[in-house]
């Protein structure tokens, strides 16, 4: 076959593999989204992130919220440990996320720093602890959602943690920060360069989130996270459904046939989405999935 015939036909196949390849999602903010396993099972998620530790560092005694799942106070979210180790099984990595939007954390110095690191070694990772929230599944890593404070000494406990992967199994860092960079919480802790993935909230913020009238500005935030901030790869953060944010929804077509393959490249990870209860309502994860572009709908 000669070379002008199999060029269209490679564009037709790069276009028709324009999936959204992984996609994370954000499990534990609403009673009513189905169970952590069920989650991992549906085969839609490579990643999924318990949402959150809502209450950590300055001296409190950590807090973890999973709203209506279980009740750590009661000790009833020790039964997700065989969760965690199904959807593990299944090869879906699972992270605790620090922060969110409502809480009460900060840092206050180094040793507050290490000294929350210890703690979630000891209560989440491989670590030892009389009493673990998530009973004995070891979780894979650590999820940054800081969203308050002025983020002094994150970085020192994203070092900490790293530290703790020399101890056998590697502790995956991510982070969520707002997509106007550089963000106003997260930047020291992402400048020490040793996230794995960074999940971008490209919704709520008008600024730099994608609009279907001009792409240009979202091409250039995208393009300024991935060429300031070192990471294994990026995540386009996106909102579910329309119900699940301000603003910043975008349609499953869209999405997979303009805004992907723009920022497609050897620094592109998958796709962040918050949360699974609204990629239950939406089906998003599985019509994104599906979504095979055509040259005319392009
Ligand atoms: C969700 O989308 C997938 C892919 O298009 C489809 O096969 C499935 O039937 C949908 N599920 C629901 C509940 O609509």
């Amino acid at each position: 076959m000669a070379t002008n015939q199999l060029l269209p036909l490679l564009l037709l196949a790069l276009v028709a593999g324009s999936h959204a390849d992984s996609i994370a999602v954000y499990w534990g903010q609403n009673g009513n989204e189905g169970t952590l396993a069920d989650t991992c099972s549906s085969g839609l998620y490579a990643y999924v992130i318990l949402a959150f530790l809502t209450t950590f560092g300055n001296g409190q005694t950590p807090v973890l919220n999973l709203a209506g799942h279980c009740d750590p106070s009661a000790g009833t979210c020790t039964s997700l440990s065989s969760d965690i180790q199904s959807c593990q099984s299944q090869g879906v990595k699972v992270f605790l996320s620090l922060g969110g939007a409502v809480g009460s954390y900060s840092l206050s110095s180094a040793e507050d720093a290490q000294s929350v690191a210890n703690y979630l070694w000891d209560n989440f990772l491989g670590g030892s602890s009389s009493s673990r929230p998530l009973g004995d599944a070891v979780l894979d890593g650590i999820d940054f959602d800081i969203e308050a404070t002025n983020g002094d000494f994150f970085d020192d406990l994203a070092k900490d943690l790293a530290q703790f992967s020399s101890q056998g199994k590697k502790v995956y860092l991510t982070a969520a920060p707002q997509c106007p960079y550089p963000d106003a919480h997260l930047n020291t802790a992402l400048q020490t360069g040793i996230f794995d993935y960074v999940w971008i909230q490209f919704y709520n913020n008008p600024s730099c989130q994608y609009s279907s009238g001009s792409i240009d500005d979202f091409i250039r935030e995208w393009n300024t996270w991935i060429s300031r901030v070192t990471a294994t790869s990026f995540f386009l953060g996106l909102p579910a459904s329309p119900a699940a944010a301000g603003s910043g929804y975008i349609p499953p077509y869209e999405l997979v046939c303009r805004v992907l393959p723009a920022i497609k490249g050897p620094k592109y990870g998958g796709i962040m989405l918050w949360n699974r209860y609204y990629d239950v309502i939406n089906n998003y994860s599985a019509t994104v999935k599906s979504i095979v572009c055509t040259a005319s709908h392009t």
